[in-house]
């Protein structure tokens, strides 16, 4: 696909997403206030939505309509907000910025951010138990998602990250893809694989495929940016994963091998793309997006 196409779509996506979130999280009233406050400060800032936009493309391959995915979409990136949240806290991995603002709990306070994160997640599962009752495999799209995000989903691999940067003992490649698998992968399977699910299965391996590698490929990109990246780029400071001892692509492989490493899980999506029938080129170009990102 072109590069001015892709964008357009890109933006299609966003837009379509955007109105449906900001209507769905302008009708949510706290009191104290503050609690909504922060949960919209979080969500509504930013952010790529490639989560959102996987999910909305992934059902457009299918011919899923985006009325029926976008449900799942919102619940996702609010899970995934939240996990950003609680990730940048003092006791994780103490980031005082996210998405070019203020992290939650430097805006808010700790305890505070605490609680926008649980709200989102809380949240998340409401919208899941609502869309549950529409039939079999809605809330079989929905058991997925609980599935990713849970404990042998992003929240194992948040702790997997954990264990890992304060392990004495050695570390491996294979700790390594099991933290990406985990903490990244998983949230990143969810939207491809719920488009699946809600098209009775269609194309289910090929597309847990893919988007078992984009999400290696994404956080192999996150922790390379982590080291070349730039501030105003990212909306996120950068150079912080070797002082927390994380356990990264580039400590592994070096950067440059790395780099390698990424080219070529990128040409893997490629080729699992290829065994997709329906007009998969938003998607190829999407994987050369994150593969040569700057934010
Ligand atoms: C950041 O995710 C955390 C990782 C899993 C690497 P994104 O890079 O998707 O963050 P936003 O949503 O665009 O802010
Ligand atoms: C975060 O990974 C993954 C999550 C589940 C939130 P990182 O800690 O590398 O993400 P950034 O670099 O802070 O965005
Ligand atoms: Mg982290
Ligand atoms: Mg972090
Ligand atoms: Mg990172």
């Amino acid at each position: 696909m072109r590069l001015n196409d892709y964008h357009l779509r890109y933006e299609e996506y966003l837009v379509k997403f955007e109105k449906y979130a900001l209507n769905y999280m302008n009708k949510l009233q706290t009191r104290p206030e503050v609690l909504g406050e922060s949960m919209r400060y979080s969500l509504l800032n930013g952010g790529k939505r490639i989560r959102p936009v996987l999910a909305l493309a992934s059902a457009e391959v299918l011919g899923v309509d985006a009325e029926e995915i976008l449900p799942f979409a919102l619940a996702l990136e609010m899970i995934h907000t939240y996990s950003l949240i609680h990730d940048d806290l003092p006791a994780m991995d103490n980031d005082d910025f996210r998405r070019g603002k203020p992290t939650s709990h430097k805006a808010f306070g700790e305890a505070n951010a605490i609680l926008a994160g649980d709200g989102l997640l809380n949240e998340a599962y409401a919208i899941c138990l609502e869309e549950s009752l529409k039939g079999e495999k809605y809330a079989v799209a929905a058991k997925f998602l609980n599935e990713c995000a849970g404990i042998n989903g992003m929240i194992v691999g948040q702790s997997a990250d954990l264990y890992f940067s304060q392990c004495e003992q050695e570390v491996s490649e294979e700790d390594l893809l099991y933290i990406y698998e985990h903490k990244t992968g998983k949230l990143l399977l969810a939207p491809v694989s719920m488009a699946s699910i809600l098209k009775e299965n269609k194309s289910y391996v090929e597309f847990e495929r893919f988007g078992k590698l984009l999400g290696l490929l994404f956080q192999m990109t996150d922790d390379i940016l982590d080291v070349t990246g730039d501030f105003n780029d990212l909306g996120k400071n950068v150079g912080k994963d070797e002082g927390k001892n994380k356990l990264t692509c580039v400590r592994i492989y070096g950067l440059e091998g790395a780099k390698v490493r990424a080219d070529m899980c990128a040409k893997d999506c490629h080729a699992v793309l290829e065994s997709i029938d329906g007009d998969t080129s938003f998607l190829h170009s999407l994987v050369d997006y994150v593969l040569n990102r700057r934010n």
